[in-house]
């Protein structure tokens, strides 16, 4: 339910909450602390930090700041969807990846996403219950609060209900995704309930209140993850997933389990480097594209020699991803994919004179990926570290509500190729490796890291899409080879991406004069304005010598230039 500014009135403690958060985003913190929490709302840091607090780690502040960023940017990512939290524990050095993905309902069958007439419907995997599959996250918040925390899941919970609860001013980057869907919010009446106001979009300051989501995350709270996958809430879900053309069944909610996964590890110049393993690709893709790097010189070349380099290696580890990758409880990627030897035939294929066509990289399949999602980096006074990416995919998932849950449904469904041959609403081709199929988690390209050398540990990631490996690439070869002025750039740097297929370069056209565009366009690449906003990267470094921990924030985010 929203309500108007007008009618906004914050309790004490959320006064002092606002104040927090308009200096927190308008200022760097005064003095560097030993803990650091950096997310995509302020509302959120804000959770994280409360919990740290409380004597809780970085482990339940990273529930707590999942938990408020499913309330805050219900849009982005929430309870209807999924993640990947990388995780490092300072008393062992333990490190791995909790894999809260979405799966595949058992049901699921590439031919259940075609019309009639036997064509792909290429709405079937973006809306409504057939693009829902069934969501990780509450799973994931349940096990990291239980094997990890120091506190009860209930008390690191309290924040985002508190937030479902009173309510929280509409910014600017929910305004422009509630306009963005506006047409679907208004067809259906629940959702139109919940995010407009009168049928029209709210504005800015507006109160988003949403009791239905306080109950669901009360019931977590109380009772943990079976108050979600198994009951008469789940019960509830089911029955508005089929009324919206979905096909989930009680045991496809009541088999969901997290995996505990080994993440994914290999150096690049000296500085180790840990990201997500599959079902993500972006590890694998990150170790790929990092190693062909490493073969050249790219810290002292020229812009656009560098970005030439960047950009073949890109196409390079992109393909692979496209013919190999898919989730490793069903397929097995090549042994040698991210071996030295394999890297170094790579690399030797790069032309520095000239772009490599990817037809001629002999042809293989591609992906697409949606338009939302966020990322959090948490680093407590202990050492322990999280590095967490969540989404929804699209802007408000499948747009569906399940039922009177307050859950917002995700439509993580088209990360899976839906045809291996055929091409998809956007162009793009499908793949074998990650074809639909029950039980399974779609390919993903969301890339939780930590990046350690002599000076800290950096933990970073972002949303993005398909760009995001590109993005935390990027994000890594600032701090690498950037020496200090390169941790600011981490977050702020100019983007641009090349994925293989459509074979041309996206870049950000803030970041880059016409003559990068003519150098790289000389060398035979294609190049065009990105059509997406990139971003919003959150980072923390850990700094060795001081002990103390930094959080950094894209300024695109900041800036609500997000849509
Ligand atoms: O898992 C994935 O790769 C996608 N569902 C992520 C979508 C995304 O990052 C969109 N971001 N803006």
């Amino acid at each position: 339910m929203v309500t108007s500014p007008a009618r906004y009135r914050p309790g004490p403690l959320l006064a002092l909450l606002l104040a927090w958060v308009l200096l927190s985003t308008t200022q760097p913190p005064a003095h560097a602390a030993p803990a650091a929490v950096a997310s995509a709302h302020p509302l959120a840091t804000a959770a994280g930090e409360a919990v740290l607090a409380q004597g809780g780690n970085a482990f339940d502040a990273a529930v707590a700041v999942s938990a408020a960023l499913a309330v805050v940017e219900p849009y982005a990512s929430g309870l209807g969807g999924g993640g990947f939290f990388l995780l490092h524990r300072a008393s062992d050095g333990l490190e791995l990846m909790v894999d809260a993905r979405e799966t595949a309902p058992m049901a699921a069958r590439p031919e259940r996403f075609r019309a009639a007439d036997g064509s792909l419907d290429p709405k079937a995997s973006l809306l409504g219950g057939r693009a829902a599959a069934i969501p990780g996250l509450p799973a994931g918040l349940d096990h990291l609060a239980r094997r990890y925390g120091r506190l009860p899941l209930a008390t690191s919970l309290g924040p985002a209900l508190r937030l479902a609860h009173e309510g929280f001013p509409v910014d600017a980057r929910l305004l422009s995704a509630i306009t963005f869907r506006q047409e679907l919010l208004r067809a259906d009446a629940t959702l139109a309930a919940r995010f407009l106001i009168d049928g029209r979009v709210p504005e800015l300051g507006a109160r988003l209140h949403q009791p239905e989501l306080a109950a669901t995350l009360e019931a977590l709270a109380a009772t943990g993850a079976p108050s979600f996958y198994q009951g008469p809430r789940a019960q509830r879900m089911i029955d508005a997933v089929r009324a919206a053309g979905g096909w989930w069944e009680a045991a496809d909610l009541s088999s969901y389990a997290v995996r505990e996964r080994e993440a994914q590890h290999f150096t690049y110049h000296g500085a180790s480097i840990t990201c997500a393993s599959l079902p993500s690709a972006g590890g694998l893709s990150l170790a790929q594209a990092l190693q062909i790097l490493e073969r050249f010189p790219v810290a002292s070349l020229a812009p656009a020699e560098r970005a030439h380099r960047v950009i073949e290696a890109l196409r390079r580890a992109y393909q692979d991803r496209a013919r190999y990758l898919g989730d490793p409880d069903f397929v097995q990627p090549p042994a040698w994919l991210a071996r030295a030897d394999y890297a170094q035939q790579r690399a030797a294929s790069v032309d520095l004179a000239r772009a490599t066509p990817s037809a001629q990289l002999d042809a293989a399949p591609t992906f697409h990926e949606g338009d939302n999602t966020t990322h959090l980096s948490v680093v407590d006074a202990q050492g322990n570290r999280v590095a967490a990416t969540l989404s929804v995919n699209f802007p408000f998932g499948a747009v569906l509500l399940a039922g009177d849950t307050g859950v917002l449904l995700n439509n993580e469904m088209d990360d899976f190729s839906l045809d291996p041959t055929a091409r998809n609403a956007y162009g793009l081709a499908g793949s074998v490796a990650n074809l639909v199929g029950p039980g399974r988690r779609p390919l993903s390209s969301m890339t939780p890291a930590f990046v350690e050398d002599a000076r800290g540990v950096l933990v970073l990631g972002t949303p993005g899409g398909s760009r995001i490996i590109s993005m935390v690439l990027l994000g890594i070869l600032d701090f690498v080879d950037g020496g200090k002025d390169g941790l600011e750039r981490v977050v702020s740097a100019p983007r641009f991406h090349h994925q293989f297929l459509p074979d041309r370069v996206e870049y950000e056209p803030e970041g880059f004069g016409p003559e990068w565009v003519r150098a790289l366009e000389a060398k035979g690449h294609v190049v065009q304005v990105g059509r997406r906003r990139w971003g919003n990267m959150q980072a923390v470094f850990w700094d060795r010598a001081t002990g103390e921990a930094q959080a950094y924030s894209d300024p695109r985010g900041k800036a609500g230039l997000l849509f």
